[in-house]
């Protein structure tokens, strides 16, 4: 079949030329046919902001970078500006105005997103603009999409999954070779998986910003990043994942998206016991996958290169292409709603499974007490099991055990009470570890 050639030409400018911009211009530069064949226009590269006008990027013509960025989004003649170059306050104005001008944007900026995405969404609508982002989640995999088309005309009811590589490589060398948290996170480093301050990272402001994107477009609510809960991953320790080890369970940094019975959705971020039968649990490396549940599709599983300058630029280009071929047929493609404007809960109304940990004294009648606890609160237990320790410190008379316990779901300060009550108990030595546990039911 002979494809005729584009009459119409669509002019492409871009903000940022970093690790994911310089990929994505020498693609568009590169593949200027075959994207002419699948959008029906020719894409003109005609501009691209930097800070550094005259550091070299090979492969990319000199004369295409400024470092106006406000004069770039000012053009009268841009149909699509691709931003790449990351921050929130100053990106965010500079996307407004090419919003408010009607041109589109494509953009990788999580960050961006889950602090203003309802209101460039809102400018991007009243304009005719598009608004895409496929990159903002776990790169190169496609999640953005699936929520906001393919899955559109079912229910979600869950979405969960690693969706940050650096805590996912970090967690993953302490549970294959018994590392310290602080050496993991110096090998990451050392192999450029994580940053020199890992902040956003460890402490789960990355993955948090990601959660916010992926409930809005699941539940039709728009989540700001500040709904999120955010737990990162800094305080586990190599005994934590040798001990769920020791169950049959994994550890790792999840954002959760869930619709609960109530019709209040939960958006959260904290580490993770897994199953090792979950399909998550085997997600290894610097890898992403992403699990959706949802009424009439049942499960679906997501997975792939999560980051990195080539993947990310796979979908910032499956964006261009879509957008560009909007602009041909003179439409906008669909924006996400958030009509049903459901409630956030707190963390304290949101219901999980726990596990707790805690050494006691091992004397008969202790394991009773303590379940009694819970029996009070009215949590019920899933397993309890009893793990020996050592023959007692010489300065104690009985010696100890630790108890592993695993709950089911129940509301987080009913379990926050349990905790209370059992650190005021005399039976209890040392403090209780908790972690929330998923994919047991
Ligand atoms: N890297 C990844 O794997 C990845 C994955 C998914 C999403 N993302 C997202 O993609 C975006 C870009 O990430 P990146 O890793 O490519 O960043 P990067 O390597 O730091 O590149 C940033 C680019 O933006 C330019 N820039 C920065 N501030 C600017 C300003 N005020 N005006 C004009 N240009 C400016 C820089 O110019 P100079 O080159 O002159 O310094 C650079 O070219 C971020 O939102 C990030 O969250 C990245």
């Amino acid at each position: 079949m002979t494809i005729p050639a584009p009459t119409r030409t669509l002019n492409v400018a871009m903000l940022g030329c970093g690790t994911v911009g310089s990929q994505v211009a020498r693609l568009i530069l590169g593949q200027a046919d075959d994207l002419a064949a699948r959008t029906g226009a020719h894409l003109n590269l005609v501009s691209i902001a930097v800070v550094n006008a005259h550091k070299a990027r090979p492969g990319i013509d000199k004369s295409l970078f400024t470092t106006d960025s406000q004069a770039l989004v000012e053009r009268t003649d841009l149909d699509i500006i691709i931003e790449v170059m990351g921050g929130v306050e100053g990106t965010r104005e500079l996307v407004a105005e090419a919003l408010g001008r009607g041109t589109s944007v494509v953009t990788a900026n999580k960050a961006l997103l889950a602090a203003h995405g309802a209101e460039l969404t809102t400018i991007a609508h009243e304009h005719g603009a598009d608004l895409y982002y496929e990159a903002a989640v776990a790169g190169a995999i496609p999640i953005i999409r699936p929520l906001r088309e393919s899955l559109v005309g079912d229910e979600i009811t869950l979405v969960i999954g690693i969706v940050n590589g650096t805590t996912n490589y970090i967690l993953d060398q302490m549970t294959s070779h018994g590392a310290d948290y602080a050496d993991a996170l110096a090998e990451a480093q050392r192999l450029g998986y994580a940053e020199a301050d890992p902040t956003a990272d460890v402490e789960g402001y990355d993955a948090a910003a990601k959660a916010a994107i992926l409930a809005t477009l699941a539940f039709h609510t728009s989540v700001h990043f500040d709904q999120v809960y955010c737990e990162g991953i800094s305080q586990l320790t190599a005994a934590d994942v040798t001990a769920v080890g020791r169950l049959g369970f994994v550890l790792k940094l999840l954002a959760v998206a869930q619709l609960a019975e109530d019709d209040q959705i939960s958006v959260r971020v904290h580490p993770v016991i897994l199953p090792q039968s979950h399909p998550l649990a085997s997600v290894g490396g610097a890898y992403n996958a992403i699990f959706v549940e949802s009424r009439a599709a049942g499960r679906l599983m997501f997975m792939g290169p999560g980051a990195g300058g080539e993947p990310t630029a796979s979908a910032v280009m499956g964006d261009l292409v879509t957008v560009a071929r909007n602009r041909v047929r003179g439409v906008a493609g669909p924006a996400p709603t958030s009509y049903t404007d459901r409630v956030v809960a707190t963390m304290g109304d949101t219901e999980c499974s726990y596990y707790l940990s805690f050494e006691v004294a091992d004397r008969p009648g202790v394991l009773a007490q303590a379940a009694s606890v819970f029996g009070s609160h009215g949590v019920s237990l899933h397993t309890v099991s009893q793990i020996p320790g050592d023959e007692g410190d010489p300065g104690r008379d009985v010696p100890s055990a630790t108890l592993a316990i695993m709950t089911h779901r129940t509301r987080e300060h009913v379990i926050r009470d349990c905790v209370k009550e059992l650190e005021g108990s005399p039976f209890l030595r040392g403090r209780v570890r908790l972690l929330r546990v998923e994919g047991v039911k």
